[in-house]
């Protein structure tokens, strides 16, 4: 068996960071610094690291940021008016609403309230409409990262049977729609879907983004397949760890270290069967911020520019 190809996505992030770091450098010529507003409400941990570091490659990249942390009691009213503000600021050209809202929030109408050429993340039904019907606008950031893995490893998507398991609005469908617009025969699996397998055994191209540790085995692959993991799954009971890593010594260490690590929503046994696959962290993860930085300064352009 020959040994899969680790498609490594902090390097292609790398790459994609320096081209905006260009970018942003072209617009100062024109006067113009692209900005970033970051609205992180309450306190899950999770999506503060995600954000924080949102901020952090912002300011590597000479884009302004602004974080705005909104109380965790905060009202869909309060948020609708915050909204409004970024939406009038002149030196704002991407808002980031970070997702899960609590509760109380109403996230669907929130989203709705953002200008759709503020909407970095791609959430708004125009920007959901424009991507269905081929002329994308901002394109939601972890799909477009996956499409730019893809194209920058030179794998082909044309012609390829890709299936994705997972339907969800934010990775699922626009994944789809993206791996369509490039010519790929697709199919979308979820947790209804009967006989996963004679799905998947013959993908090309297979995308899990389910949000379950470990759920693509080996038995689901093509061999030879390109497998892009999305998921992002804490392990943290030494039950866990050993169900996917029993032997891997280096996971051990940062299992050990940390007292938790990650794993995707496939099996790490399912990758040996793989001819490429992202790995988790490492993977489709870093081209996330990556994309939402191309996004801010597209945004900047299309506005101003
Ligand atoms: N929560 C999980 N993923 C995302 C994302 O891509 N954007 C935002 N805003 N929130 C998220």
């Amino acid at each position: 068996m020959t040994t899969p190809r680790v498609l490594d996505g902090n390097a292609i992030a790398s790459q994609i960071k320096a081209e905006v770091a260009a970018e942003v450098e072209q617009l100062a010529v024109q006067g113009i610094r692209p900005g970033l507003a970051a609205v992180l409400v309450g306190n899950v941990p999770a999506s503060e690291i995600y954000v924080r570091s949102k901020v952090r490659t912002s300011g590597q990249l000479g884009i302004f940021s602004d974080l705005i942390t909104p109380p965790d009691t905060v009202t869909t009213e309060e948020m609708l008016e915050l909204v409004a503000q970024l939406n009038a600021r002149e030196d704002i050209d991407g808002i980031l609403i970070q997702l899960p809202l609590p509760k109380q929030v109403n996230a669907k109408l929130l989203l709705e309230a953002v200008s759709p050429a503020k909407d970095v993340d791609g959430f708004h039904p125009v920007n959901v409409g424009r991507l269905q019907a081929g002329q994308p606008g901002l394109v939601p950031c972890t799909p477009a990262g996956m499409i730019q893995m893809l194209k920058r490893s030179n794998l082909p998507i044309a012609g390829q049977n890709a299936v994705v398991i997972g339907r969800s609005d934010i990775v699922g469908k626009p994944i789809s729609i993206l791996l369509l617009h490039e010519n790929a025969t697709v199919s979308i699996c979820h947790s209804k879907t009967r006989d996963l397998g004679s799905y998947t055994r013959n993908a090309d191209i297979l995308v899990a983004a389910i949000g379950r540790p470990g759920y693509v085995t080996p038995d689901l692959v093509k061999r030879g397949a390109t497998i892009l993991d999305v998921g992002i799954n804490r392990v943290t009971t030494r039950e866990e760890f050993d169900k996917y890593f029993a032997g891997d010594a280096k996971r051990e260490e940062m299992f050990v270290l940390k007292g938790s690590t990650i794993v995707g929503d496939v099996h790490p046994e399912a990758f040996k069967a793989s001819g490429a696959y992202t790995p988790v962290p490492g993977g489709v993860g870093p081209l996330t911020i990556a994309m939402l930085m191309a996004n801010t300064v597209r945004a900047a352009k299309l506005r101003r520019g």
